[in-house]
Parts: C-alpha cells; structure tokens; sequence
C-alpha cells in the first residue's frame, strides 16, 4: 500500500526534503518579530552570495582565484583571491539588496553605512568574514563565511560613531554560517533554534536537512592550535591535562580534531558535541578570533544550540564591543565542557565534577 509522503518529503523520494531555505524563512515568520520580507530580502541575498562563493570555490584548482592579491588586509594578514572575491560578492549582494544600511566585513578596514538616511525597512546591520579559514583554499580543505545580523536601534544612524553602532552580541537578531565542505551547508538561527540547509548543486537551492540542531553534550572531540602549548596559561593547560584525561565511567578518552578553518571545526563540534578554544597567546594577546564576525555570530548559534562560548571570564554575547576588528578569547562548544573551561581558568576547578 502507498503512503502519501510527509511534508517537505519528496514525491519522487531521492531528496530527503524538499523545504528550500526562502520557504523556511517565510513560514517561520509568524515566530519571529523581526521577519519581514525586507529581513527575508536579506537572508537571500546572504545565500545567494553564498552560492557565488561557492561556485568559485568548488571551482578553485581551475580558475584563477588561489593564491594571494599581494595585499595585505588591516588585520595585517595576507589577502588570498577568494578573500576578495567573497567579500565582494557579499557586499555586492546586500548593496544590491537594499535592506542593509551597514555593513562590517573582515576584510574591509572600516564599516561602510549603505544608506545614512535609512528607512524603518532599510535598518540592518550584517557583519561577516567572507572567507573564513582561508589559508585552507590552495590546499583544498574546508572553509566557510560567516554572518550577523542586527537591527540599528531607534534614533542609531549608521554613520553614528562606533561605541554607538556596534552592539553586543545578545542585541543579534539572526546569525550564521555557510560551511564549503563536503557538501555545502547553510546553518543559521534567528533566535528559535538552530536549523541547517544543504545545497543540492543539481537544483541550486537549500534544502533543509537538519532541523533544530542541539549540540550534544557528550565531550566527543576537543579543537585547540596546540603548538601553541607553551604560550598557554599553566591553568588552561591543567585544563587540557584533564579534558584528555580517561573518563573514569566509559574508559574512553575525548578525541582531538583542528582543521584550521574556524567554520569547520565549530560545524563538525556542534553537530557531534565538543570544544573549540582560541585562547590569547603570545602572538594573538588578545585571542585570534574577531569579536563583531567570528565569536558573536558562532556564540549566537551555540547558545541555541544548547551550548555555552565565553571568553574565559565572560559570556561572549555581553561583551560591549569598541572596534569593528577586535579579538577575543574564545571557548565555545558543549555547555559542560565550556564551564569546565572556565573553572579552571578562573581557578575553581574544584567546582568540577571528579577534580580533587
Ligand atoms: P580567517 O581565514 O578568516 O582569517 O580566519 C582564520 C582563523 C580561523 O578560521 C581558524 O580557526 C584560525 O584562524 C586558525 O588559526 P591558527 O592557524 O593560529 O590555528
Ligand atoms: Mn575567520
Ligand atoms: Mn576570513
């Protein structure tokens, strides 16, 4: 006997779903107060720059986009062609979209306010990281870009002064990020969980495959630069000692995985449980990561996910940003292993469970 198929699942039966990312969006207005259709604009403006990037990466060994521009950007870090090439089809896409009045990307020194006089309709602020884990590209590993979205508060220009128009984290309406991986997946929150789309090159559309992510809590993997060890504070490498330690229950021992590509090693913790740390350093004093386009939006995420980020001390999402480029420490993956973190870098690492 035939079975009429489930909503979004395919008649024909060879696509998992047939939900595309634009349609989950559009049903998920009626939970989310800030979907309009100019915020729906928006997140397909985002995806469609994605597909761009996309395209160009799946395509990197043959074209002419690895390598670098000769450039070096304001971080002080060599531009690679696809940084280039990612922010502008980004910026093109939210410049072409016009729901965007600000913009804050990697790659480019300064915000740059889109239109000063915006209307109600026109007031989002998207900070992105074009490329992320771009040193990847020439040797074909995985890589992604990054996003967060903001609504300017009432009376905030975008051409306001910075410590006006950048805001903390907890004040993002919608973040995410597009992984280039084996498949290519757009994962994203506004708020009301975590959903991840999966492009299917044949017809050139997300398509929603794992709806409502929640990052297990298990310490399945753990991602930290380790030949950075001797930089390390003596408690995070007692910290360190102890994440590798046996568990006494299973007798097994957490596993550790660093692509290098902050996207790829937060997509592969957060679907299977972990911890990515970035901690400060003595070349990166402050932590590697950016605040506004790196830890902000992937902390937004773990937060709906069920997981904790912090820098050590604090949560990410309360931290008041002052540059569009500042760095922060960052400790972000399964709720427990977070906290764990955190005791023993503060010292309190009594507070956790089997520690003397
Ligand atoms: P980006 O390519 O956007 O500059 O980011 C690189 C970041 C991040 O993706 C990654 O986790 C980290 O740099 C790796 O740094 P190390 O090589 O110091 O481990
Ligand atoms: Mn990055
Ligand atoms: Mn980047």
């Amino acid at each position: 006997m035939s079975r009429a198929p489930f909503e979004h699942e395919s008649p024909s039966g060879d696509l998992k779903s047939v939900l595309t990312l634009e349609q989950f969006i559009i049903n998920q207005r009626e939970h989310f107060p800030h979907a309009t259709g100019a915020f729906s604009r928006l997140l397909r403006d985002v995806s469609v720059a994605a597909k761009i990037i996309n395209h160009n990466i799946r395509r990197a060994g043959i074209l002419d986009v690895l390598g670098e521009t000769g450039e070096v950007n304001v971080q002080d870090e060599r531009q690679k062609k696809l940084d280039e090439i990612a922010d502008q089809e980004l910026v093109r896409a939210l410049r072409r979209g016009g729901e965007c009045c600000l913009i804050g990307s990697e790659e480019q020194p300064e915000t740059i306010p889109m239109s000063p006089d915006a209307q109600a309709q026109e007031r989002y602020a998207v900070f992105f990281d074009p490329l992320d884990g771009s040193t990847n590209t020439d040797v074909n590993a995985s890589v992604g870009t990054i996003f967060s979205v903001y609504t300017l508060p009432e009376g905030v220009r975008p051409d306001d002064a910075l410590e006006v128009v950048l805001r903390p984290g907890a004040e993002q309406v919608a973040a995410g990020y597009v992984a280039y991986g084996s498949s290519t997946m757009f994962v994203f929150s506004t708020g009301n969980g975590v959903n991840g789309f999966t492009l299917d090159p044949g017809i050139g559309e997300f398509l929603l495959t794992h709806p409502d992510i929640q990052i297990p809590d298990q310490p399945a993997r753990y991602s930290i630069n380790e030949a950075d060890i001797d930089d390390f504070s003596p408690e995070l490498r007692d910290f360190l000692r102890w994440l590798k330690r046996k568990d006494p229950d299973t007798g097994r021992r957490i596993r550790s995985r660093y692509i290098g590509s902050f996207v790829s090693d937060f997509h592969r913790n957060l679907l299977t449980g972990g911890l990515y740390m970035y901690p400060a350093t003595a070349d990166h004093p402050e932590g590697k990561l950016r605040l506004m386009y790196e830890a902000n939006p992937m902390a937004f995420l773990v937060e709906q996910a069920g997981g904790n980020a912090t820098d050590g001390r604090r949560r990410i999402l309360d931290i008041n940003p002052e540059h569009l480029h500042q760095r922060t420490p960052l400790f972000i993956g399964s709720a427990a292993l977070v906290e764990a973190a955190d005791a023993f870098l503060q010292g309190r690492k009594t507070e956790v469970t089997g520690v003397q």
